[in-house]
């Protein structure tokens, strides 16, 4: 069976655009591929995090996995921090990365520019970390959103690099980006993309907000002023909230503009907001029952992080040989 790695930062609370972009295509792929699900400590600390909210946000991103349906007994589901091979790896991969290349990250740029005081060396070598994670399970594929596209290629370009020098050593991995919801936008401003780490709340929808509160948000969400519920480059707004529509619902773009033709903002507003808790509604209801069970949940990371450990062993070591590193005796 084909291999697929994905992971998540515990760096806050998630939002709609981790659940529609990332989560729902993971419990969508379980049944067909051998799943690991990370929850990726290591790349939250590349901002500053409070040690013990980081430990909560950890667990509650653990049972938010659980709730949207991802099975423990399909897949692996453990803390990047558990298993000590993705650091190790990094570091290899850090020596087989160029700075010109990081330069480039996107993702980089804009942290670099929201978080000026604090430009470390790990948010530079971010995506080595991430290239680590992918390739050290001999990854097919990484369902990821639109955002992380980049990371994926140059994730791609070291594991050519370096089977280029060394032989045939890593899996090159393909990205899985959905056709709907990969990029879902801040409601207040949709031009830029929806994210955890937002201060205006109003911009994003948490995956456990109460149903009043999603309906509101998507009530005040920015639109235009021509009333016609359209997807158009020219209306990020109203094109925003038909992609959520979409995602939510599995209907098509053009099923969603043909029910609301006529009907005006408001009406449209309201079905959006509908079907956003209707998909949220279940898994709030099962994060709830899950935070009771300290010892199911304990379980479920202990079983993980050394099912995962054993795989990427295999891997590093391989790697470790190859770069000529002496072997353990
Ligand atoms: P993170 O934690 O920022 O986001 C987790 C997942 O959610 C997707 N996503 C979105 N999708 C649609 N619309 C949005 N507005 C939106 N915002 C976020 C992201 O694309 C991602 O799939 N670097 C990764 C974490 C990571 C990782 C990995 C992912 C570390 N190692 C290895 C895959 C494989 C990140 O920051 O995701």
């Amino acid at each position: 069976r084909k291999r697929i790695f994905s992971g998540m930062q515990p760096s806050g609370l998630i939002t709609l655009g981790n659940y529609l972009g990332a989560l729902k295509n993971w419990t969508n792929l379980q049944d067909d591929y051998d799943c690991l699900y990370c929850i990726v400590d290591e790349h939250a600390i590349t901002v500053r995090q409070d040690p013990a909210k980081l430990r909560k946000q950890a667990r509650d991103l653990l049972t938010q996995y659980l709730a949207v349906g991802i099975d423990p007994k399909k897949n692996i589901i453990y803390y990047q921090s558990h298993v000590s091979q993705h650091a190790e790896l990094a570091w290899i991969l850090n020596c087989f990365t160029y700075m010109g290349e990081l330069n480039r990250m996107t993702q980089f740029k804009d942290k670099a520019a929201k978080h000026a005081d604090n430009i470390n060396a790990g948010l530079f070598t971010y995506p080595v970390l991430m290239a680590a994670d992918i390739l050290l399970y001999q990854t097919d594929l990484v369902p990821v959103g639109e955002d992380q596209r980049q990371h994926l290629e140059i994730t791609r370009d070291i594991a050519v690099r370096f089977n280029s020098i060394y032989g045939d050593t890593f899996k090159v991995p393909e990205a899985y980006i959905g056709k709907v919801g990969a990029r879902i936008m801040a409601l207040q401003d949709p031009t830029k993309k929806m994210s955890k780490s937002d201060e205006n709340k109003n911009n994003t929808i948490a995956l456990m907000d109460e149903p009043a509160v999603i309906m509101n948000k998507v009530k005040r969400a920015v639109t235009d002023s021509d009333n016609e519920v359209r997807f158009d480059e020219s209306k990020p707004g109203i094109s925003n909230l038909l992609g959520i529509y979409c995602a939510c619902t599995g209907k098509t773009i053009a099923e969603a503009e043909k029910e609301f033709d006529g009907v005006g903002y408001g009406v449209f507003k309201t079905a959006v907001g509908e079907a956003v808790v209707a998909n949220l509604e279940p898994i709030q209801q099962k994060v709830k029952d899950l935070e009771k069970n300290k010892d199911y949940l304990d379980e479920i990371i202990k079983d993980g992080a050394q099912r995962a450990g054993r795989l990427a062993e295999r891997t590093l070591t391989k790697v470790q040989k190859r770069v000529g590193f002496p072997p353990k005796i």
